[in-house]
C-alpha cells in the first residue's frame, strides 16, 4: 500500500464479493429491508427492532408533499426544458435547503446541542426561543404553511412513543413547539423536518446526516413528478405551482 493510499469503512469488494460494513450483499439482499440497511451503511450496525421500526417510519414519512415544494418545481421545470430523469432530479434534489427538507440539519444540531445542557426540556426551550427571538431567527424544523399540526410527524410521535423511544430530545423538540407557540401566540407545528431532526437524534445519528435523511426519503418522490412530467405533459409547458388539480386515486386504505 502507497503512501497516497486513504481509508474508508464503508464497503470492502474483492472479485465475486461485496460486504457492506462487513456483511456479504447477498445475505443483505436475502434478510435485510431498505431501510435496515440505510441504517447500516449510515450507522456502521445492525439496527434492532425498536430502531428499524423509527427508520421505517423516518424514510417512508417525506416521500412527497404534492406539486408545490420547491423541489418538485425544481425538477418538473428542468425536466420540461428538455433535461434527463437524472439532471431533473438533481435540480430537485438541489433546492433543499433550510426552509425545505434541509432545517432537519439545523435542527438537530440545536437539539443535540441543547439537550446536553443542564435543565428540563421546558427551561431548555423557554431559553432557547428567547435567545432566537432576540436575534431574529426562525427556529429550524417548526412551522409550517399549510398544516397547523403536522400529521407526519403527530404519527411519527405517536409511533416512538408506542415503541418506548421517545427520550429527552424528542421531549425537548414538543418543550420547544410549546414555547414557541405560547410567546409567539400562533401555530408553529414541529414539523416533518423537525419530527425527523429530533428522532435521528434520539437514534444517535449526528446532525451532518440530517439533509441525507431528507434526501433518501424524497428522491422517490421526486423520480414519481419528473415520471409523471415525461409521461403526461408537453415539454415547456407553462409550469405553475397553483394552476394544478389532482386525478389520482380517491381516498382508500391499505388492508
Ligand atoms: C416552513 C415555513 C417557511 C412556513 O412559513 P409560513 O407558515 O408561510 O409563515 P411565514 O413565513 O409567512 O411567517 C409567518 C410568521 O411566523 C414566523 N415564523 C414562521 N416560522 C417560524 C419559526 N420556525 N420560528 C419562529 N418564527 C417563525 C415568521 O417569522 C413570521 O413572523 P412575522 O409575521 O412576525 O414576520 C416557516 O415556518 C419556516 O421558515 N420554518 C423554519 C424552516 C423549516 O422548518 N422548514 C421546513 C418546512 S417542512
Amino acid at each position: 500500500m502507497s503512501d497516497q493510499s486513504w481509508k474508508t469503512s464503508i464497503t470492502n469488494i474483492g472479485g465475486g464479493e461485496i460486504r457492506v460494513r462487513g456483511y456479504d450483499i447477498a445475505e443483505i439482499m436475502e434478510k435485510l429491508t431498505f431501510a435496515e440497511v440505510v441504517y447500516l451503511i449510515l450507522k456502521g450496525e445492525l439496527p434492532n427492532d425498536k430502531q428499524k421500526r423509527m427508520m421505517e417510519t423516518m424514510l417512508v414519512s417525506s416521500i412527497d408533499h404534492g406539486p408545490t415544494p420547491p423541489s418538485v418545481l425544481a425538477a418538473r421545470t428542468v425536466f420540461s426544458g428538455g433535461n434527463p430523469l437524472n439532471t431533473a432530479v438533481a435540480a430537485g434534489v438541489m433546492t433543499i435547503g433550510d426552509s425545505h427538507g434541509g432545517a432537519i440539519e439545523k435542527c438537530a444540531k440545536i437539539l443535540q446541542e441543547w439537550s446536553q445542557k443542564e435543565g428540563s426540556p421546558q427551561e431548555l426551550a423557554e431559553q432557547l426561543a428567547a435567545e432566537m427571538k432576540e436575534q431574529k431567527q426562525r427556529m429550524p424544523g417548526f412551522g409550517h404553511r399549510i398544516h397547523k399540526r403536522d400529521p407526519r410527524t403527530v404519527k411519527m410521535l405517536e409511533i416512538a412513543e408506542r415503541i418506548g423511544y421517545k427520550g429527552r430530545i424528542i421531549e425537548l423538540a414538543v418543550a420547544i413547539q410549546d414555547e414557541l407557540e405560547r410567546t409567539s401566540g400562533r401555530d408553529l407545528p414541529l414539523n416533518v423536518d423537525g419530527a425527523i431532526a429530533a428522532v435521528m437524534s434520539e437514534m444517535g445519528f449526528d446532525w451532518r446526516l440530517g439533509k441525507g435523511f431528507f434526501i433518501i426519503s424524497r428522491v422517490p418522490g421526486l423520480i414519481a413528478h419528473v415520471y409523471e412530467e415525461w409521461t403526461r405533459e408537453r415539454p415547456m409547458r407553462k409550469l405553475g405551482p397553483l394552476a394544478y388539480e389532482y386525478d389520482g386515486p380517491d381516498n382508500r386504505t391499505i388492508a
